[in-house]
């Protein structure tokens, strides 16, 4: 790191510290590592203001607007441009709809959905890692890896070609959504199907770090994290600052639960915003271990085999889950479950109203349906719902809604015959 690196890496809750380029991702004591920085430094260079983030242009393409990059003081101060690995990631859409807020009974100024499907590799995975494949070069690590349900596999597929590192990632066997595999596989990682579920792969993950040196970029890797913040913090700006009353986003790893509230919590620090909004943390019913753990009053997480038609999303032992219950505490967060009917039919809603995203995004969208009807979440509250994955994931759950009439919003093709009259009869 160069002489004036402002950032350290700090275990969680014991507090000891590392240097930033020490390779690790556990404290000597077993314990998830944050990436501190040390803002009073970084604001004696850079004046850290809202109207300073409105002004300034990205470090990346020399834009006004979002992205990673334009938060680089908050995320990866002491990196010189030159080192970044980047897409462009980021600077996604915040979309308002009148089909969707008319039909979860919000008011249509008050709702709004942040698309972090329209990333490069459509998916908010690009966000971390951008920072983290930054990290892994400059660390002069040669091979990368992750356990994935299909978007850590498919973004760091693309990154590790812009770096020039080898690829590896590991998937559950027949539990990946067919767009992201085609996405490993074709832009040319080693993609190993492991006769396993996500823990099992996960499990490996972290043994293959000890024993084969092989740099991880799944959340446990804390640069993942960093980039993942500038979600909420782009959400934050283009809000013009002003705070909402609820973020609500999937949880499955719980990556984004704890970057989220790491965001909110430095933004509070930083005078950027002076209050907290709530989380609302969605996890599909069969995938629910970090529900069943704040139902506890989060006294212990129990992992659980896990299933669920959002894949994405099926996970039974959160890496993240300390960090997690940390950002709960923040937020004064609540955790919901979503049965996997519920998300077929939001996922129906979402997707009819033109915008569209994976089955894990729209827990997001049967969630905030589930804390209305259930008072958690008023009606005149203002409510941001991340989507975190692009619709053309996952196609096979929408052809099968669709074409076996699986639901009520099911739209089927009609076969005709090659003539007006045939035609007529829909217009
Ligand atoms: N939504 C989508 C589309 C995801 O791909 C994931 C996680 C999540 C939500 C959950 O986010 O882990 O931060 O709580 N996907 C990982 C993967 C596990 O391998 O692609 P989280």
């Amino acid at each position: 790191m160069p002489a004036d690196a402002v950032s350290i890496l700090k275990s969680i809750s014991s507090g000891k510290e590392y240097p930033l380029d020490d390779v690790r991702f556990a404290s000597d004591d077993g314990e998830l590592l944050d990436v501190v920085h040390d803002f009073e430094a970084v604001k004696s260079i850079h004046k850290i203001t809202k109207e300073y983030f409105f002004k300034k242009r990205s470090l990346i393409n020399d834009q006004p607007g979002g992205g990673v990059w334009h938060f680089k003081e908050m995320v990866l101060p002491e990196i010189h441009a030159d080192h970044v690995v980047s897409k462009q990631e980021g600077n996604t859409r915040l979309y308002r709809s009148k089909k969707i807020s008319s039909w979860l009974g919000l008011k249509y100024e008050k709702f709004y959905l942040k698309h972090e499907g329209e990333n490069p590799t459509g998916s908010f995975k690009d966000r971390g890692m951008t920072v983290a494949v930054t990290m892994a070069k400059y660390l002069k690590q040669k091979a990368v890896t992750c356990a994935s349900t299909g978007n850590t596999s498919a973004s760091l597929a693309a990154y590790a070609s812009e770096a020039e590192l080898t690829g590896v990632v590991l998937i559950p066997k027949g539990n990946v959504a067919v767009g992201k595999i085609s996405q490993a596989l074709a832009y040319g990682t080693k993609t190993l199907v492991v006769n396993g579920d996500f823990d099992d792969c996960m499990r490996l993950i972290k043994e293959a770090q000890e024993k084969l040196s092989a740099y991880p970029l799944n959340s446990i890797n804390p640069f993942r994290i960093e980039g993942q913040k500038t979600i909420i913090w782009e959400t934050l700006m283009q809000m013009n600052w002003k705070v909402p009353d609820w973020f609500v986003f999937p949880g499955g790893n719980l990556g984004n639960t704890s970057a989220f509230g790491k965001a909110l919590f430095e933004a509070y620090e930083l005078g950027l915003i002076d209050r907290m909004p709530r989380f609302a943390v969605i996890q599909a019913e069969g995938a629910s271990p970090f529900y069943k753990a704040y139902r506890n009053n989060f006294s212990a997480l129990s992992p659980e085999k896990a299933d669920t038609i959002a894949t994405a999303i099926k996970i039974g032992d959160p890496v993240n889950y300390p960090k997690a219950v940390r950002s709960l505490k923040w937020t004064n967060g609540i955790v919901e479950i979503v049965s996997d009917g519920e998300i077929l039919e939001a996922k129906a809603h979402v997707d009819a109203a033109g915008i569209g995203a994976e089955p894990a995004s729209c827990a997001t969208v049967a969630g905030i349906k589930k804390l209305l009807a259930n008072g958690e979440i008023k009606p005149k509250e203002t409510v941001v719902g991340i989507l975190t994955g692009n619709i053309l994931k996952d196609p096979q759950v929408i052809v099968d809604y669709h074409m076996k009439n699986a639901g009520p919003a099911a739209n089927p093709p009609h076969d005709i015959e090659a003539n007006i009259q045939s035609m007529k009869l829909f217009l």
